[in-house]
């Protein structure tokens, strides 16, 4: 999507699709005002009202998008009406858009921009019988607003966000059989190209460093596990502690042994979107060139039944020397987790660390298909968090971690068990998760409920893979943690 921003004087070019951003109560004169009539449009947000050939206006079809209240017309608000507008006639036949911006605030002009680009997303590499009259039309975008030059200032950091969405994106939408670990290795290797230094450790260097938790995970799969340590180091001063982020990369999870039922197993595939949200996270930082030092790990493996995969029962060693009793093959995140968090904390000495996991299907049951869940042992990197979740719109919840409930997982004859049955489950997996932190200050986002959209009502997200994770970390980070 070919992105400009132009006065709001600008006349409207031939064959263009004219949004105009209005507010409730908003009023309107002639043939547009007979058109509002006639309709249910009242200006509330999301609504959407096209009007054909409308006359007294230079262009074919114009669009009026609601975006509610003047007064709470935010950074957000404009993202969203940006997207609906793009939404509203993607599949118009028109090629171009034009926004009009209800004033001249540069920043928010930017974010309508930043809502297309989000919108406009779509995974059809493998499409090769789409017929074009059903493909999306739209290919440029022009945004009218009173300070265009302002926008293009504003925009580039926001467009940096969206090439990391996307590519996150990817990463989430692609086939197991595509994206196996060396493969997703390998595609995060190439953003070096952004000046961001990536580590791979293979299956060997992973046994040295005493492993055993993340590799019995792996060890029923003919793809070589992998670990993934990503560094970017933008911070003025080189040896400033990082702040790190670690992610659960399941590149397909059919549960193992304890496999899971043919019905939606598919969705497995989407099982590494918190090592791909962290991809995502080191790919804006090093693209707006972020004055912080940050490391991403990335924890990947594939979890197969097989003739040496492991087995209910098993007992494995974890690279900080506590022993887990595996009671089920597939609570196998909490297994990649437990050794990817150990070997950030004992390397890189951080200031903190937040993991990001498609971790218990009991967070969707907890929280519905809107909010992730937050776990956290320091309650400022978790007031953090909320906070940068909600300017984002990224919905995030916290979740209690009652030391109490550490006895389901108690083991008879390991240091702990990897389930602890069906109460609380998300709780429990957090649990299992922090006696791997080693007391530094950690968080835990379980974004089961978040990293795929299905029949989405957000306009920025279609549905599918959302990137749920890469916005409100880089905010988080912009705002609390460089300079
Ligand atoms: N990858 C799943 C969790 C999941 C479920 C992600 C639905 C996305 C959508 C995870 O590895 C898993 O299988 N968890 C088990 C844990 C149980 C065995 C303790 C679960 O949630 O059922
Ligand atoms: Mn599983
Ligand atoms: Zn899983």
């Amino acid at each position: 999507m070919e992105i400009e921003f132009v006065a709001a004087s600008a006349g409207v070019p031939q064959k263009t699709a004219l949004a105009r951003i209005v507010f409730e109560g908003e009023a309107f004169d002639g043939a547009l005002a007979q058109a509002v009539a006639a309709s249910r449009f009242t200006g509330g947000k999301g609504q959407t009202l096209d009007v054909l050939a409308p006359q007294g206006v230079q262009a074919a079809r114009l669009v009026l998008v609601g975006a509610g209240k003047r007064e709470a017309f935010d950074a957000l608000g404009a993202e969203h009406a940006g997207a609906s507008a793009y939404n509203a006639v993607k599949a118009s036949g028109l090629e171009t858009l034009c926004i009009e911006t209800p004033d001249g605030d540069a920043g928010l002009a930017a974010r309508a921009a930043l809502g297309v680009r989000l919108a406009c997303y779509r995974f059809d590499k493998y499409r090769t019988k789409e017929p074009a009259e059903k493909k999306p039309s739209i290919v440029r975008t022009q945004v009218a607003c009173g300070d265009p030059e302002g926008a293009l200032v504003a925009f580039p950091p926001l467009a940096a966000l969206a090439d990391a969405v996307s590519f996150t994106r990817d990463l989430v939408s692609e086939p197991a059989n595509v994206l196996y670990p060396a493969e997703f290795a390998r595609r995060v290797k190439e953003l070096e190209r952004l000046g961001l230094e990536v580590e791979i450790l293979g299956e060997d260097a992973m046994k040295a460093l005493g492993m055993g938790s993340l590799l019995g995970v792996g060890q029923g799969s003919v793809r070589e596990s992998q670990l993934v340590v990503i560094r970017w180091n933008g911070a003025d001063d080189p040896s400033a502690q990082p702040v790190a982020f670690v992610g659960k990369g399941v590149c397909f999870d059919t549960g193992g042994i304890s496999i899971k039922p043919a019905e939606g197993m598919e969705d497995m595939k989407w099982d590494m979107g918190g090592a791909g949200a962290v991809a995502g996270l080191m790919y804006v930082l090093a693209a707006r060139k972020a004055k912080v030092n940050a490391v991403g790990i990335l924890g990947l493996v594939e979890n197969m039944p097989d003739g040496n995969a492991q087995r209910p029962g098993d007992v494995v060693t974890s690279m900080s020397g506590q022993t887990i009793e595996v009671i089920n093959t597939d609570a196998e995140g909490r297994l990649v987790l437990a050794d990817a968090l150990w070997y950030c904390q004992d390397r890189f000495k951080p200031k903190f660390m937040v993991d990001l996991a498609t971790l218990t299907g009991a967070i969707i049951i907890s929280l519905g298909n809107d909010y992730a869940g937050c776990f956290s042992n320091n309650d400022e990197l978790a007031g953090n968090l909320l906070d940068a979740a909600g300017k984002e719109g990224e919905p995030l919840w916290r979740l209690p971690l009652p030391e109490a409930y550490n006895k389901q997982i108690d083991s008879q004859i390991a240091d702990m068990k990897n389930t602890g049955g069906r109460p609380a489950g998300s709780i429990t997996a957090a649990l299992f998760l922090q006696k791997f932190v080693n007391g530094l200050p950690w968080a835990h986002l379980d974004i089961a409920s978040t990293a795929w959209k299905k029949g989405s009502t957000v306009p920025t997200l279609p549905e599918g893979a959302t990137g749920y994770g890469v916005r409100l970390l880089n905010r988080m980070v912009q705002e609390k943690y460089e300079g």
